[in-house]
């Protein structure tokens, strides 16, 4: 099975994704993480993408359709994909669509994370991750079990995202409704689009997704 998740930037993709990840065996593929990545270790797509993504503006096209085709040459055939940050232009829509089809897969389902643009400031300027392990926390809505630990891995180092400041997410809420959010009436009209509240607590959101992959 391979998914799309899609929403604004904070709407709970990479939350829900990992959740889906641990549960159902299948590969989280975020073209967010893989360019942050890539800054980090300083590779020519790194260098290209670091000004561009701080900025809160999107990587271009061909970057990101590039990497996604390269992560999914490293899978096995059988392996089911959620995609998380990608497809975000009607461009990389059509990408994706010979990506999967050059590669014998099919795009099952399109989720939409809906929710209300005031909470997602919010919900932007308390995240941060684990340094080691990359699990996700919020200052008020996902605190680790034992304050200032990773619940997964222990550790006690923590980081946040140079782009989760309120200006960056103006900018990058915008480019959603400019060039993201164009695209749901495509899927749509191919039956493949449903919607979710992304409002709801994280395991009831998790639920629900629950539920429409496990519909005939
Ligand atoms: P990317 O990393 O994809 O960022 P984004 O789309 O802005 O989305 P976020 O990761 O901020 O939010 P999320 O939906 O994953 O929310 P999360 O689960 O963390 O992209 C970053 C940049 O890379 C882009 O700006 C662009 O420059 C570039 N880029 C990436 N892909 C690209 C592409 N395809 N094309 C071009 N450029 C690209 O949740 C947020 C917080 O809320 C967390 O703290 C979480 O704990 C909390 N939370 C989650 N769900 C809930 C809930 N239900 N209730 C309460 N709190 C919740
Ligand atoms: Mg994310
Ligand atoms: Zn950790």
């Amino acid at each position: 099975m391979n998914i799309i998740l899609l929403g604004p930037p904070g709407a709970g993709k990479g939350t829900q994704a990992s959740r889906l990840q641990e549960e159902r065996g299948m590969v989280q593929l975020s073209t967010g993480d893989m360019l942050r990545a890539a800054v980090k270790d300083g590779t020519p797509v790194g260098l290209q993408a670091k000004a561009v993504m701080e900025a809160g503006e999107l990587v271009s096209d061909e970057i990101v359709s590039g990497i996604i085709g390269e992560a999914l040459d490293k899978l096995p055939a059988e392996t089911g994909v959620i995609f998380d940050g990608y497809p975000r232009t009607a461009a990389q829509a059509e990408s994706l669509d010979d990506i999967l089809t050059g590669r014998g897969r099919k795009l099952d389902h399109v989720i939409e994370l809906a929710v209300d643009e005031d909470a997602l400031v919010e919900r932007i300027t308390g995240r941060f991750t684990c340094e080691k392990c990359g699990a996700g926390y919020h200052d008020t809505f996902k605190q680790p079990k034992v304050a200032g630990t990773c619940d997964q891995c222990g550790s006690t180092e923590f980081k946040r995202r140079p782009d989760d400041n309120e200006e960056t997410v103006r900018t990058r809420m915008a480019e959603y409704r400019a060039k993201t959010a164009p695209i749901l009436p495509i899927y749509e009209a191919r039956g493949l689009l449903q919607r979710v509240d992304g409002m709801a607590d994280i395991d009831v959101v998790n639920t629900s997704i629950e539920a429409i992959l496990d519909a005939k």
